[in-house]
């Protein structure tokens, strides 16, 4: 039994009233809880560039004899490595040529806390640092302490609240692995959002997951089902942004960890399949560092402050060139698809879901909600960009343009970047992003996506296989597949909405109508008014003709 207090330290603002967080625990709790055999293990672990949790398990005593007074280390290609942990060049700051030394891991005592899914185990999570204590500034965790500092020297603090959505399926992680993670079975077999029934169905592994949260120090608020086939999304209250970004890697390990003890799978995957993606809404609001008090709150249009609409201003304006931190993987752009709830225009609107950046809230809870992040975002570096863009607006004072009020799908005139190449060349030009975050991070996370996109470009898929093995270049039976987004045609969201991108350049296969056959003579699932045009003239339609 533990005999010291129960009751760990209070987190932050969005922590419910200041009451204490079950599950964290100060360094003395853990010297009692060591004591009586209770704890014997400390994970000791910061996020990578991937949003992945790296690190050491460590024996509790030896955690509380040496590296809680002082430190640990780890081989510094943990920042510089490709998601198989290759090496790659590149990397200014750990390389061949400098011998793959050792950066800093000094665990912050704020972050210690219980492991409830793990036996006798606790976790806190390090800052890291070159071993004269100076940041390594392309620590995700670092880069964006480096923003909140820039915030608290104009006096305000943000709050962030991080929306994850996952799939679950009913394989184990080697059991998809093992399939090429083709056909896994989902944990529903239909549309569960907002259903009782649906989340009923999975409530086991949900409620570890939430339970196990809960005992590990984070406040849930919700959970509830979503659209995909096994969609689901577990809520979190907001935090304070580092404090949120910590318990996101926290969450987003964790419940992996659950669902493999449960004998199931979850991705974050942005895509994992050609339905509805995985987002990861980022709700940001600022508050005035000296009282905590609301300053987003203000008597100009739809309740907001002067702040509020320069922050707001501030982000619009610098988008584009740091979707690199929103969308960093080759498939994160394959969310945003037109009609499907993830954002393809750059504007903003009260209330308004179809645009990249939604107003939500009124008064003391106003905030901003950006759309773009996916499931497979590094919330520090989503959050980072938030703060440096906003921040942008409010020293530039930028005004903010007026609201979409309708459908956002419909503007075109300035769209989220289309794909990790047109990110990466934004970003590599982005003054701000130089400006804001330095020389060495922009280098760094460019170098990230430029070995994406070679490992990409290197690889041949399972897509290209299917249409040119056979299929490509043969007249009888030419490929029948909507080249929207290149992703077969399942007539949902996003498909058949623009004949003019559906089909290439040589065929309009689709007719702007949903539901509608596209697929032509490859086999019209519903039959459609389109259907019946190509089965009556027996041969498809040219592209551009009638
Ligand atoms: N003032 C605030 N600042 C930042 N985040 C907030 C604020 N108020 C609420 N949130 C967070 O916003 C997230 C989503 O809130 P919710 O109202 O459920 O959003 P949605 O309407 O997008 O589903 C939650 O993590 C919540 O804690
Ligand atoms: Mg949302």
């Amino acid at each position: 039994m533990v005999s010291g207090p129960v009751s760990g330290p209070v987190s932050g603002p969005g922590s419910g009233s200041g009451r204490p967080r079950r599950g964290l625990l100060t360094l003395e709790q853990l010297r009692v809880l060591v004591g009586e055999g209770e704890i014997d293990t400390v994970v000791l672990a910061f996020t990578d560039m991937q949003g992945r949790l790296a690190g050491k398990r460590l024996s509790a005593e030896f955690f509380l004899e040496e590296v809680a007074e002082h430190y640990s280390e780890g081989c510094n290609y943990l920042l510089a490595v490709d998601v198989d942990m290759n090496t790659v060049d590149g990397y200014a700051m750990s390389s061949w040529d400098r011998g793959y030394g050792d950066f800093v891991m000094a665990p912050d005592m704020s972050t210690l806390r219980r492991v409830p899914w793990h036996d006798g185990t606790a976790m806190v999570i390090a800052d890291l640092t070159w071993l004269d204590g100076t940041p390594v500034a392309a620590s995700p965790r670092q880069i964006l302490k480096a923003q909140t500092a820039r915030l608290a020297e104009r006096g305000l603090v943000a709050l962030a609240g991080t929306e994850l959505e996952f799939v679950v399926f009913r394989e184990t992680y080697e059991e998809a692995a093992a399939r090429g993670y083709q056909d896994l079975n989902p944990a529903n077999t239909y549309n569960v959002d907002y259903s009782i029934l649906g989340t009923a169905r999975i409530e086991p592994l949900l409620r570890r997951i939430r339970l196990g949260m809960a005992g590990a120090g984070l406040y849930v608020e919700s959970a509830k089902g979503e659209c995909n086939l096994g969609q689901h999304e577990i809520a979190f209250r907001y935090d304070e942004a580092v404090t949120t970004c910590d318990n996101h890697s926290i969450y987003k390990t964790g419940s992996k960890e659950i669902a493999a003890q449960e004998g199931m799978s979850i991705t974050f995957m942005a895509k994992p399949n050609a339905r509805e993606g995985n987002s990861c809404h980022i709700h940001l609001s600022v508050r005035s560092a000296a009282d905590g008090s609301p300053v987003m709150a203000g008597d100009g249009a739809y309740g907001m402050s002067r702040l509020t609409e320069h922050f707001l201003a501030g982000l619009l304006d610098a988008m584009r060139e740091l979707t690199l931190c929103y969308a960093p993987n080759i498939n994160s752009y394959k969310r945003y698809v037109p009609g499907s709830f993830a954002p393809t225009s750059v504007r903003w609107g009260p209330d308004n879901r179809t645009c990249a950046l939604r107003l939500v809230g009124h008064g003391p809870s106003l905030r901003v909600e950006n759309r773009t992040p996916g499931g497979d975002v590094n919330p520090y570096l989503a959050v980072a960009a938030m703060i440096a863009a906003g921040l942008h607006g409010i020293d530039h004072e930028l005004p903010l343009e007026p609201p979409v009020t309708g459908n956002a799908y419909r503007d075109t005139d300035i769209r989220v970047p289309d794909t990790l190449r047109d990110a990466l060349e934004l970003w590599e030009k982005s003054g701000l992003a130089r400006q804001a975050f330095g020389a060495e991070v922009v280098e760094h996370y460019a170098n990230y996506a430029r070995v994406e996109l070679a490992a990409y470009d290197a690889a041949v898929t399972d897509w290209e296989l299917r249409r040119g093995f056979e299929r490509l270049l043969s007249r009888e039976e030419p490929a029948h597949v909507c080249l929207y987004r290149a992703q077969p045609c399942h007539g949902g969201a996003g498909h058949h909405r623009d004949p003019g991108l559906c089909g290439g350049d040589r065929f309009r296969h689709c007719q702007g109508r949903g539901g509608a056959a596209c697929v032509a003579r490859g086999g019209a699932r519903r039959p459609g008014p389109a259907a019946a045009r190509v089965r009556r003239c027996g041969r498809r339609t040219p592209f551009g003709a009638r």
